[in-house]
């Protein structure tokens, strides 16, 4: 016996044309699995006369919201839309009407996600996200069921395929940002807009999503520190490398009891860590559960097939299951009970300064260190010099940013001047004493 769901699209773009091929492909495999067929009633278009690659049946396109949110017939709706509205005020419109909410918008369902949640409990219906971080990648299923016998302590995370490409080309062929990055537009990669990938806020958005699942409580997307790709350059990247590091732009979100750090920003992290070995658009999310100890997933977090694996899944998901499961932390912006966002959180900093190479210079920066109760961890003095001055490496040992910025300031700019300030992202060893214990 086979059971007809009949959906509804808000959107068909790139996605919703991968998610409406997959459907027609694979039907047979679907109806045989998992004994369902998908039925697309509606799909909500901007315009009817838009040239498409896809032949829809007549009467399916609709300019008209309420075709899709008001149709009783129509038990799922799929949101492809992107961006915060309309598609937020559509999704809250489809739930309160009882229908199950599919969505890949991480924007949002991240600046929205406890109203859309509240809507779905009272109505009863379903709300589905797993396409909206790293597309094609089961994170959010393996967070919410498979992972949660565990307390995550850590996640870090390359969730942002645009700037992960440019990173590796800048990285692999010594290209400047700029040309990296027309690259990525030219071949689809980066939108003609790049500004929400490259600025951070893209793996902001996604970073809010994860961290609230793994730690069981809502991280705003307001309280993750954002800092975007624009200012890297080749000669960093180059010059971290010599010392062990690859840049990344990593999501980083971290828990210590109540108190939760969660960052975004160009990363210098081993080159033997697992993170630095995934290239060109791919994404991974590698995190630490006290149970589960290291584990990374990787694959593909953007494009129509692969984002329309993940629907097609939570559609799945949705059509079998019996009753619909929801986060069970406090989804609210203000909960009683909150995970306390911390600011002044710390870690290894690269630093690279154009010093003046004569007696006393390193004294000079080593005393301002040690003054603002920095450890260096290593110096490398650089190529040769030019107009009196020559490229000056550091690493620190952890410290505060605003310890690092106490001791720049105290060097006087004829002594060094700074060129680039990295945040380093240091992995604590595998304990392999912990490891025996549980053998
Ligand atoms: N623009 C994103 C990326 C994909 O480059 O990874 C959609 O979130």
């Amino acid at each position: 016996m086979i059971k007809r769901v009949t959906i509804g699209f808000l959107g068909c773009g790139n996605v919703g044309s991968g998610v409406w091929r997959l459907l027609e492909n694979f039907a047979g495999d679907i109806a045989h699995r998992a004994g369902l067929t998908f039925y697309v009633k509606k799909v909500l278009v901007r315009s009817l006369d838009k040239k498409r690659d896809i032949e829809f049946p007549p009467d399916v396109l609709t300019i008209e919201p309420e075709d899709v949110l008001e149709d009783p017939e129509i038990e799922m709706v799929v949101e492809f839309l992107g961006g915060e509205e309309p598609a937020y005020t559509h999704m809250l419109h489809a739930l309160k009407n009882g229908k199950t909410v599919i969505t890949a918008n991480k924007v949002a369902f991240a600046l929205h996600w406890h109203e859309l949640q509240k809507a779905a409990k009272k109505s009863g219906a379903g709300l589905y996200y797993e396409a909206a971080v790293c597309a094609a990648i089961p994170i959010i299923h393996s967070l919410e069921e498979s992972l949660q016998a565990n307390r995550i302590s850590k996640v870090l995370g390359i969730i942002n395929g645009t700037t992960n490409y440019i990173l590796s080309r800048m990285s692999r062929e010594n290209a400047d940002y700029e040309t990296a990055l027309k690259d990525a537009q030219r071949l689809g990669l980066a939108e003609p807009d790049p500004s929400s990938d490259v600025e951070g806020l893209d793996a902001a958005y996604k970073l809010s999503i994860l961290a609230s699942i793994a730690f069981h409580g809502r991280v705003p997307f307001e309280d993750v520190f954002v800092e975007g790709i624009t200012k890297v350059t080749a000669e960093d990247i180059r010059c971290g490398e010599e010392l062990g590091y690859t840049l990344k732009l990593l999501a980083i979100a971290k828990r210590d009891g109540l108190n939760v750090e969660t960052r975004v920003h160009p990363t210098f992290i081993a080159s033997d860590h697992p993170l630095a070995n995934v290239n060109g658009s791919f994404n991974a999310v590698y995190l630490f559960g006290h149970a589960c100890k290291e584990m990374m997933l990787l694959g593909r977090g953007a494009g129509d097939l692969p984002t329309a694996s993940a629907i097609v899944g939570d559609l799945e998901r949705a059509a079998t299951t019996t009753k619909h499961r929801y986060p069970t932390f406090a989804n609210e912006l203000n909960p009683k009970i909150a995970l306390k966002n911390i600011k002044d959180w710390k870690c290894p900093f690269y630093i690279r300064m154009l010093a003046s190479d004569k007696p006393g210079v390193l004294r000079t920066i080593a005393s301002a260190f040690a003054d603002a109760g920095v450890s260096i961890a290593a110096v490398q003095q650089k190529g040769v010099q030019k107009d009196g001055r020559v490229t000056l490496v550091i690493i620190t040992h952890t410290a505060s940013e605003k310890a690092i910025r106490k001791a720049l300031d105290e060097i006087p700019f004829d002594t060094a001047a700074l060129v680039s300030m990295i945040r380093v992202e240091q992995e604590n060893p595998v304990n392999e004493s912990d490891e025996l214990e549980t053998l």
